[in-house]
């Protein structure tokens, strides 16, 4: 029987850090000390680094992180929040969840990310300044944000996003829930706007053992308010400033999140020696491998391959003991919980195609060579 490639395996990942985790969580435990303590504060302050920004702020999940990074400035019910429909589902439910409309635009189909021309095409198209800001004519909604997803741990075009919202007076909040450790033009995602989004999910990157996420940020007024949002809007024990919601990240999530840390680079460069040789084993078959910008370092939290016999190899490799996956096959603007939202099918035309020939491959940084080499093996025996 042919031993199961998996498309994520983190088993590896745990060995690594198992003993030095454990340790640290039997401290947390004789200690009682649970949530928001020395590891939370620790971790905050070495991922901050790590990322060469002022601030990083421990949360619940990344869903709740892109909710307050949106709540910090301002976004509420009269705002509407440029977005990628290209995405996993949580970035658009963070904009609803903030009261505002979501206005889901296209991709740039090498990268995959929210396309900086249709995002200036469509504010030039429909919005209007005023003085209560930039008015969306389409829908009578303030602009308030644009959300570049990192997708895949491939870095959006940043100066293009930051050169439109420097001209219209907008906020950039960073998704980069895929993207820990990876760079645009030598600056890792997570800097590069207002506020970033990260999710420590466990398959994520950087994953902790349960629910997680961080909000980072160079400013001093941001990270007090996020502060405050992820602990009932608290300005001191008891003493509630605003409402604000509980997602606080705790100590033995905390924990698993530092002794990982040490390792993502190392982890993060396996994976991109596994993607340059999915690419060169690949690249005479009728398949799209993935790009990679000069001024791009693409961290590989997702290898995503695209094949016109999208379907017919995902049976094929399944049947042979391969596991892979399709992120996202339905796109967000076609989901059941948008109907009202008022899109339809063509209306984000590169989305829509792609969503029918994305395949993501195995990958994970303690996936050998050997392995890698079965999934090219099957899929060039597809094309046989
Ligand atoms: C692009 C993207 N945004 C947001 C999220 C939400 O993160 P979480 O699952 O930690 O809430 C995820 C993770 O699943 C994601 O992949």
């Amino acid at each position: 029987m042919n031993q199961m490639i998996p498309l994520v395996d983190l088993r590896a990942q745990y060995e690594e850090v198992k003993d030095e985790m454990l340790g640290l969580w039997n401290e947390v435990l004789d200690s009682m000390y649970l949530y928001l303590g020395k590891n939370v504060q620790e971790f905050e302050k070495e991922f901050a680094s790590y990322n060469n920004v002022k601030y990083c702020i421990g949360v619940g999940s990344g869903t709740e992180a892109l909710l307050f990074a949106l709540k910090v400035v301002g976004v509420g019910e009269e705002d509407e929040v440029i977005a990628p429909s290209h995405t996993f589902f949580a970035t658009i439910e963070a904009v609803i969840h903030a009261g505002a409309y979501p206005v889901m635009l296209d991709i740039d189909t090498r990268s995959y990310t929210l396309s900086v021309d249709d995002t200036r095409e469509y504010i030039e198209e429909n919005c209007t300044k005023e003085k209560e800001g930039l008015r969306d004519g389409k829908t009578g909604k303030i602009l308030k944000a644009i959300i570049p997803v990192h997708i895949y741990g491939y870095p959006a075009d940043m100066d293009g996003f930051n050169e439109i919202a420097r001209k219209y007076g907008l906020f950039i909040i960073e998704d980069a829930a895929q993207a820990h450790g990876a760079k645009y033009k030598n600056k890792r995602t997570g800097t590069l706007g207002d506020l970033a989004a990260f999710s420590f999910y466990f398959s994520k990157n950087l994953g902790a053992f349960g629910e997680a996420g961080g909000v980072t940020t160079n400013s001093d007024e941001y990270a007090q308010v996020v502060k405050r949002l992820r602990e009932h809007g608290q300005n001191g024990k008891y003493c509630h400033e605003f409402v604000g919601f509980n997602s606080r990240l705790d100590e033995l999530q905390a924990v698993v999140l530092r002794c990982k840390l040490k390792l993502l680079d190392e982890w993060n460069e396996r994976r991109r020696k596994i993607a340059h040789f999915y690419n060169e084993a690949l690249k005479d078959l009728p398949v799209v491998i993935p790009e990679e910008a000069k001024d791009v370092f693409h961290v590989y939290h997702l290898y995503v391959i695209r094949s016109e016999k999208r379907d017919e190899l995902f049976e094929h490799l399944k049947r042979n003991g391969i596991g892979c996956g399709m992120h996202y096959p339905v796109p967000i603007h076609l989901q059941q919980a948008m109907k009202g939202n008022g899109y339809k099918r063509g209306d984000l035309p590169k989305t829509e195609k792609i969503s029918g020939e994305i395949l993501s491959l195995p990958m994970y940084p303690h996936l050998t060579k050997e392995k890698a080499g079965k999934v090219v093996e099957t899929i060039r025996n597809f094309y046989k």
